[in-house]
C-alpha cells in the first residue's frame, strides 16, 4: 500500500517513514523543510535499502497534495507536519493555527477530492491540559495552556466531525506523550533546529559540550524529587505504534483517539542521571524558575493501545538514552 507521510522528514516522521517501509509499504514523503533537512531522505533511502519518493510541499497547498495522492495511488496518510514550539505558539498564534490547523483542512479537503479515507494524525498529551487524575486516559477532559495545544485540539475535533459526517472515514488520533530517542542505526534522531526545546536533546547537547549546562525547570513541583515527571517514550517503539494503527485503519471506521506511552514517569533529574551514567559524560545543570505553563507530572495509562492496537512500549529509558548518545557522535563525526 501507499503511505503519504506528511512533515515525513522530520523527527518523528522520519522514524515512522521507516517502520512502515520496513513492512513492505511504499512511502512518500511530503514535507516544506521548515524544520527538518533533506538530507534525512538518503538516510531512510539507505536504511530501507531501496529509494523513496519526497515532494517538497506545504500542506496548505491543497492542489500539490491533490496531485502528489493521486500520482502515488496514495492509500492512507500520516500527518504529522506541523509546528511543535509551545512558546513560540504564544508570540505567534496565527503561525500555529494557519500551519497546524488550516494546514490539515488543506490536506482533509485534498483526501476527500482524492477518495483517501483514513488518516492517522500526529496528537499530542498536551490536550489534557492541567492533569485531573493520573495516568490520564483517553476520556480524561481536553484543555490546553497554549495556541499550540489548542492547535490540536481544534483539528481532534474537527477530525471527529469529519468522521461523524461521513462514515466511510476511518481516522485515528495518536496522543504522543514525550518521544525520545533514536533509530537502533543511529543514523537518524532528533536534531532540532536553533536551541532545543525539548529536554532529551538539550542533555544530550550538554553532554556532547556543545552547551554549557542545562537549566532545570523548576525543583518545587509535587513530585518525589521537586522536578517533573514525564513518559518518555522511545522513538522507534513510537514508529511502531504507527505501523499498529495503520493496520488497525484498515478494519475499523470512525474516530479514535489512542493514547502512547508507556505509563512510566521519571524526574528531569532521573533522566540527568540516567543520561550521564550511559554516556560517561557529566551534564551540568542549575535549578532555575518553572517553565510557564509546566505541569508537575503528565504520564499516560496506555491500556487502550493495547487492547486496540495490540501495542505497548518495549523499551527501557537506558536504551532512549543510550540511541540518543550513539546518534549524537554519529553526528558529531558526520560534521567532521
Ligand atoms: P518536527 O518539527 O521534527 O517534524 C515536523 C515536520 O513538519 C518538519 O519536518 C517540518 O518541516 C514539517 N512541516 C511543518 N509545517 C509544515 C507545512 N505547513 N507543510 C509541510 N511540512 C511542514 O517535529 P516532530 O517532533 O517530528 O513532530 C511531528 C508531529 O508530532 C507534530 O505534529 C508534533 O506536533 C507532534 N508531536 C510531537 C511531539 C514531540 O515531543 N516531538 C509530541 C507530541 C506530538
Ligand atoms: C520535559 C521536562 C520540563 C527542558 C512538550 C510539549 C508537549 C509535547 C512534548 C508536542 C519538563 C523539563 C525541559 C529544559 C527542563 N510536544 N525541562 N529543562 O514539557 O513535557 O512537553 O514536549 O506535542 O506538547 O509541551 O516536554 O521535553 O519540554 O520537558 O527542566 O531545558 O523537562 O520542565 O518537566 P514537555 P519537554
Amino acid at each position: 500500500m501507499s503511505i503519504l507521510l506528511t512533515g515525513g522528514t522530520g523527527y518523528i516522521g522520519s522514524h515512522v517513514a521507516v517502520a512502515v517501509a520496513q513492512l513492505g509499504h511504499e512511502i512518500v514523503l511530503y514535507d516544506n523543510l521548515s524544520n527538518s533537512d533533506e538530507a534525512v531522505v538518503t538516510q531512510i533511502a539507505q536504511i530501507i535499502g531501496r529509494p523513496l519518493t519526497f515532494i517538497r510541499g506545504d500542506i496548505r497547498d491543497t492542489q500539490l497534495l491533490q496531485l502528489t495522492l493521486r500520482a502515488h495511488g496514495v492509500a492512507v496518510v500520516v500527518h504529522l507536519a506541523g509546528l511543535k514550539a509551545v512558546g513560540e505558539s504564544l508570540v505567534s498564534p496565527l503561525d500555529y493555527y494557519g500551519n497546524n490547523v488550516q494546514g490539515t483542512i488543506s490536506l482533509m479537503q485534498a483526501m476527500k477530492a482524492e477518495g483517501v479515507r483514513k488518516i492517522v494524525f500526529s496528537s499530542s498529551a498536551t490536550v489534557y491540559g492541567q492533569p485531573k487524575y493520573l495516568p490520564l486516559d483517553e476520556a480524561h477532559s481536553l484543555s490546553a495552556t497554549s495556541p499550540y495545544g489548542r492547535s490540536k485540539i481544534h483539528i481532534e475535533e474537527l477530525l471527529r466531525d469529519v468522521a461523524v459526517s461521513d462514515p466511510s472515514w476511518s481516522i485515528a488520533c495518536l496522543r504522543y506523550f514525550n518521544p525520545a530517542g533514536a533509530h537502533d542505526t543511529f543514523l537518524m534522531g532528533d536534531n532540532p533546529k536553533g536551541t532545543p526545546n525539548n529536554l532529551m536533546p538539550f542533555i544530550a547537547q550538554v553532554a556532547m559540550g556543545k552547551r554549557a549546562r542545562l537549566e532545570v525547570f523548576g525543583d518545587d513541583f509535587e513530585t518525589e524529587d521537586g522536578t517533573g515527571l514525564r513518559d518518555y517514550i522511545h522513538i522507534m517503539d513510537l514508529a511502531e505504534g504507527h505501523a499498529a494503527a495503520l493496520e488497525f485503519l484498515g478494519s475499523s471506521q470512525g474516530w479514535h483517539a489512542i493514547n502512547l506511552g508507556t505509563g512510566q514517569p521519571y524526574s528531569v533529574l532521573q533522566m540527568i542521571r540516567s543520561f550521564e551514567s550511559v554516556s560517561g559524560a557529566a551534564v551540568p545543570f542549575e535549578i532555575s524558575a518553572r517553565r510557564p505553563g509546566d505541569v508537575a507530572a503528565c504520564y499516560a495509562n496506555a491500556n487502550k493501545a493495547k487492547s486496540v492496537l495490540g501495542w505497548a512500549a518495549k523499551r527501557n529509558l537506558r536504551e532512549i538514552c543510550e540511541s540518543t548518545w550513539r546518534f549524537q557522535q554519529t553526528l558529531a563525526q558526520r560534521l567532521k
